[in-house]
């Protein structure tokens, strides 16, 4: 059993804290909002994270997890500090090191013996020096820091698992023997281990989720051709993720990246890339990508509805991502701006975000249920895949719409099915809209017959989703 403090009860800060109690170390966790504290002590968690609450209630019984603001008490018996603040963007896309400074300010001044500092919030290459320093200036006497970056690798929705079977534990450090005894923290975890130098493993964090980040970007170009060519981006991925050194994950083409990491860290890496004299276009272009899923949302219902001045939108789902509440950088909160900017009515829901979206978006009107949503909706945009949402009662769902529209952000339906249903339906890269099909066509003149290519055109005939969100006009006749 070791001591641990971890400080910043957030997303990250409170899962690592109750796992790392959960391996059986005693934990303080440490925040300076007071009621979020004392909401933690009253056994209220302060974040929507599926299990986390019955951790922190095992774990709080077994007196393994305690809570607090006061540094003297979080720090007295710690022999590791884990930092795990928040790092948002500054405006100029830099991160934000105000909290990790002030943080690492506290502990120098509540310093009274030897501390390993773990950085775990993602902070630009230099952060750990930074921190030492910070240490070295504030300290009140002789006891010696060694700084650790641990960088975090995990997933809101499913942060314990990932916190639990890591891929791979990484460690950086001007002080190797310190690295290695953070490691041997996770060692219950059998997990994979890699210990380099501090700048290193700082790099590996932006490197990591700027990749992932790539991956999203790239699939949402590939549907945007897909959606011009008459191909399914659904398959294109499936297809390219058989092979071993592509594989499947973050090829979901959709609304693009939010939440708290992806976003704010390719921009950092950006602006450290720039800052040092690099040519970061790359990342620059994964941006603009992301940002441009948003607009196309915009786009595509102008083709299908005209002018959007008073046109009601639903918007179903709210959160970044599934499986949370947090709506940082979520796709709701652009497409709500882009919408009312055009004049459109927007209405919300979502399974667990509803408060946090009363604060975020407080001229959204919020609804029940899916059902209450689509009332009178000129078209629901699915924003979030929630599960739930995979098995809607699509024809209740069609029957209170005014127009049956539904522009599905995430691919979470079957284009087939949905024309059945008589939506007109707009997802991400699934063959439509065939403006050009014949001069592509012309490109090929001999087109193989019953391949892959011909039988999916077939298929899934987008030439006639086509017409129909061309020929959107005569299908509304009546329902105004
Ligand atoms: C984390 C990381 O630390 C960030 O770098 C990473 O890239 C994303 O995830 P997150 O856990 O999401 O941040 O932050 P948040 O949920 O905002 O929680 C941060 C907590 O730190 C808050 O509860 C805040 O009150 C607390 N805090 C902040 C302190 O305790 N002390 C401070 O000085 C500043
Ligand atoms: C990310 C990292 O994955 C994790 O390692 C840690 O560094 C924190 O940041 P998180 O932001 O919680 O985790 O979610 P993630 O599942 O990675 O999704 C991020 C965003 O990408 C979401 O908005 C999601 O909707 C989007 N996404 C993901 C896609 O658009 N397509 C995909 O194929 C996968």
């Amino acid at each position: 059993m070791r001591n641990l403090c971890v400080i910043g009860a957030g997303y990250v800060g409170l899962t690592t804290g109750a796992c790392f109690a959960d391996l059986g170390n005693r934990v303080t966790l440490l925040d300076i909002d007071e009621p979020r504290i004392q909401s933690l002590r009253a056994g209220q968690m302060p974040i929507y994270e599926p299990g986390l609450e019955e951790l922190v209630r095992r774990n709080v019984k077994f007196d393994r997890l305690t809570f607090t603001t006061d540094y003297a008490e979080a720090l007295a018996d710690a022999e590791f500090v884990f930092i795990a603040v928040n790092t948002p963007s500054r405006a100029d896309g830099g991160a934000d090191l105000r909290y990790l400074q002030s943080a690492a300010a506290s502990i120098a001044r509540h310093l009274t013996h030897p501390l390993i500092i773990i950085n775990k919030s993602t902070v630009p290459v230099g952060a750990g020096d930074l921190v030492a320093d910070i240490i070295a200036q504030h300290k009140r006497n002789g006891a010696t820091v060694s700084v650790v970056s641990n960088p975090e690798f995990l997933r809101e929705g499913s942060a314990i698992a990932d916190f639990l079977n890591p891929d791979r534990v990484v460690f950086g450090s001007r002080d190797p023997e310190a690295a290695q005894r953070v490691a041997q923290l996770y060692l219950p975890l059998r997990a994979r281990i890699m210990i380099t130098d501090l700048r290193t493993a700082e790099l590996i964090k932006y490197a990591s989720n700027a990749f992932l980040a790539t991956k999203i970007s790239f699939i949402n170009e590939i549907a945007a051709i897909c959606e011009k060519l008459g191909a399914d981006v659904k398959e294109v991925a499936e297809g390219m993720g058989l092979d071993k050194r592509i594989g499947r994950a973050m090829l979901d083409a959709g609304l693009g990246y939010g939440g708290s990491c992806f976003p704010k860290d390719v921009k950092a890496l950006e602006h450290m890339a720039a800052a040092a004299g690099c040519h970061p276009q790359l990342l620059r272009a994964v941006m603009e990508i992301n940002q441009d899923q948003r607009w196309q949302i915009i786009r595509k219902l102008k083709d299908v509805l005209g002018d959007l001045r008073g046109k009601s939108i639903g918007l179903l789902g709210l959160a970044f991502k599934p499986n949370t509440d947090d709506m940082r950088e979520a796709a709701s909160v652009d497409i709500a701006q882009m919408l009312q900017a055009e004049g459109a009515r927007v209405k919300g829901y979502d399974p667990v975000s509803m408060a946090v979206a009363a604060k975020a978006m407080p001229e959204m009107l919020l609804c029940e249920d899916p059902y209450e949503l689509a009332e009178r909706c000129d078209a629901v945009i699915v924003v979030t895949e929630w599960n739930e949402f995979k098995q809607l009662d699509l024809e209740r769902l069609k029957r209170s719409m005014k127009k049956p529209v539904l522009v599905d952000g995430r691919n979470i339906y079957d284009p087939e099915k949905m024309d059945e249903l008589g939506f007109i339906y707009l997802g991400t890269g699934r063959g439509y809209p065939m403006d050009d099909i014949t001069s592509i066509l012309s490109v090929h003149p001999e087109p193989v017959e019953g391949s892959q290519r011909g039988s999916r055109l077939h298929r899934h005939q987008p030439l006639g989703r086509a017409h129909a969100v061309q020929g959107h006009a005569d299908l509304w006749q009546g329902r105004d």
